[in-house]
């Protein structure tokens, strides 16, 4: 077992992808859980974070809801749910923006 540096990682950004089979139970798979995990992957890729910020997509986290996906970011350890493409501006804005290093003139 070897521990794995973190040091590198200035947020880690978990986004519910999961898919279920039973259609009576709502999963973040049909609540646009993909779209919002690639449009945040495109995000930091803009900014050339993807190195930094870490952006995985994961199975349920227990916050089913079928308006939109389940997300939590670490270190502050926030969660939200129902989470449309939509929200991610504000979302970027309140937790990721300010990690952004800033571009010197
Ligand atoms: S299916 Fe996404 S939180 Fe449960």
């Amino acid at each position: 077992m070897k521990r794995v540096d973190t040091k590198q990682c200035l947020a880690h950004v978990l986004v519910c992808v999961n898919e279920r089979d039973n259609p009576a139970m709502p999963c973040c798979h049909e609540a646009q859980g993909d779209e919002v995990y690639e449009r945040l992957r495109r995000w930091a890729a803009a900014r050339g974070l993807l190195a930094r910020i870490w952006i995985t997509r994961s199975g349920c986290l227990g916050w089913c809801h079928r308006e939109g996906t389940t997300l939590v970011i670490y270190p502050e350890g926030v969660w939200y749910r129902g989470v449309k493409p939509d929200d991610l501006d504000a979302i970027i804005a309140q937790h990721l923006q300010a990690l952004v290093p800033t571009q010197e003139t």
